[in-house]
């Protein structure tokens, strides 16, 4: 039985409780009980990557994972990366190289892009065309979404270098 409780979540920084079941999808928690409409619903079935969130940082496929797998841990979404007025830098990469048509892919597309930059600051194209392979995008983004994060590791990387600078 899913039955109702009342669970907390940690997401964006900030302590949520919620009332339902601990098999309910972490994605509709977020959008139905916390408004956070950055995780998209696609497909529901794990495979399209538009609802991704990270979990303690790793892009997780939040359709089909359950409200009982994200206790205790640390979830961000869009919303979670930056705000309208101080957009996170891949965020404004996207925007920079016009990387959507319809955008219904891009939460998934940003948050994985994201979780690579943090690993890997420098990614190939190759390295970039693998982890973003299980996000599909129906519009045929791809070649904008690829220059998109490159441009991210840029600002990324020239954002690093302020804040060195600063420290000096
Ligand atoms: S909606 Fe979750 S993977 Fe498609
Ligand atoms: S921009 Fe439409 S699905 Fe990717």
């Amino acid at each position: 039985m899913n039955r109702p409780a009342n669970l907390t979540l940690n997401v964006n920084g900030a302590t949520h409780v919620v009332s339902a079941g601990v098999d309910t999808p972490l994605l509709y928690l977020l959008r139905n009980d916390l408004a956070l409409n950055g995780p998209k619903f696609g497909c529901g079935l794990g495979e399209c990557g538009a609802c991704t969130v990270l979990l303690d940082g790793i892009p997780t496929r939040s359709c089909v994972t359950t409200a009982r797998v994200a206790l205790g841990h640390e979830v961000t979404t869009l919303e979670g990366l930056g705000t309208r007025t101080a957009l996170h830098p891949v965020q404004q990469a996207f925007i920079l190289e016009q990387a959507a048509q319809c955008g219904y892919c891009l939460n998934g597309m940003i948050m994985t892009a994201k979780a690579l930059l943090d690993r890997d600051p420098h990614p190939s194209d190759d390295t970039i065309r693998r982890e973003l392979s299980r996000n599909l995008c129906r519009c045929g983004t791809h070649v904008e979404i690829l220059r998109a994060v490159h441009r991210a590791a840029e600002l990324l990387a020239a954002r690093r270098g302020e804040l060195e600078g600063e420290r000096v």
